[in-house]
């Protein structure tokens, strides 16, 4: 089977982390070509420290993918950080540590713009898991990217679910809409994961404790980092614990068969206060507008942990 040649631009950031361990973990199936980072949930020197600990948590091949560092900020509006989510590390209770491998040189946008130029044109997948702000920078700096790029598969947004930032806006989009808002309307083939799906898919007692049981450091951490998660979200009420909202678009990768994806147009908001980064979702077709986006519909929630446990204990 071909792997798929891919860059994963995140801002690790708890899920994020279990996102990068789930790639980190398919390299057999994944051709990694790198990790770029983006101030998102805590800032860029954390983003980036984070992806390089988890690198070397994966360990094996892992260490060979570079870790770039990127945009300290969004492209407009003032930043907003997650860190009451992530904690103040951005991953959780984890013992921090100085990985021993340093940041790739050169800036992260200009590794992803010149990975598309140099690549053959519609053969890599951009991953993004946190703010677009590197990838709509890229397309900005050199729009020669765009035709060039075989698709954008991100977690961000949301339509039947409310928002989880704000009561109308997903994080991911809100934290930098103007960027979003760049890469939704480059015309680059999108597939979104938004919290429709990622609602569905939800860590539970179980499920983390079949994943602490396969003993390795790096399936270990993910147990600690879901469990991080499930501390902060466990609602008595509905019974139900903290969606894996980053892991998705992994997930869809190495199984599609696990979601259903639905066309559909997708505007960002970005002019007005209240719903700033609202991500209007549209089935019905409009005239003279191709439907490029796939919108995650559904999630097979027992499969996206099946497919974690079985990865991970390949780590
Ligand atoms: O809304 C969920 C998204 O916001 C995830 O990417 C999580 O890491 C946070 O950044
Ligand atoms: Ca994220």
């Amino acid at each position: 089977m071909t792997r798929i040649p891919l860059i994963l631009d995140c801002d690790p950031g708890v899920d994020d982390a279990v996102a990068l361990l789930l790639a980190f973990a398919s390299l057999d199936r994944l051709d990694l070509r790198g990790i770029t980072t983006v101030a998102g949930n805590v800032g860029l020197a954390q983003t980036a420290r984070n992806a390089r600990m988890l690198r070397q948590l994966a360990g094996g091949t892992a260490e060979r993918v570079p870790v770039f560092q990127g945009c300290a900020r969004p492209m407009v509006r003032e930043p907003i950080a997650a860190d009451h989510f992530h904690g103040e590390s951005g991953l959780g209770n984890l013992a921090i540590f100085e990985p021993a491998l340093p940041v790739a040189p050169g800036h992260a946008v200009h590794f992803i713009v010149e990975t598309l130029l140099r690549e053959p044109a519609g053969t890599v997948t951009l991953v993004v898991t946190g703010p677009m702000t590197n990838v709509a920078m890229a397309m900005r700096l050199e729009p020669a990217i765009v035709p060039r790029i075989r698709q954008v598969v991100f977690m961000g947004g949301a339509r039947a679910e409310a928002g989880n930032v704000t009561a109308s806006a997903e994080y991911n989009v809100h934290a930098d809409p103007h960027a979003a808002a760049v890469v939704c309307g480059s015309g680059v083939p999108l597939v979104a994961f938004g919290l429709d799906a990622t609602h569905q898919v939800r860590s539970t007692p179980a499920r983390i404790a079949k994943l602490r049981a396969l003993g390795s450091v790096a399936a270990r951490a993910a147990a600690d980092l879901l469990e991080f998660s499930a501390a902060l979200e466990w609602n008595v009420a509905t019974g139900r614990g903290a969606p894996l909202h980053d892991p998705c678009p992994v997930a869809w990768l190495l199984a599609p068969e696990l979601f259903e994806l639905v066309p559909c147009h997708l505007d960002v908001e970005i002019a007005s206060p209240l719903t700033l980064g609202h991500t209007a979702v549209e089935f019905r077709p409009q005239p003279g507008r191709a439907l490029h986006v796939r919108w995650a519909t559904r999630a097979d929630d027992a499969g996206v942990f099946d497919l974690l446990a079985q990865r991970l204990a390949r780590l």
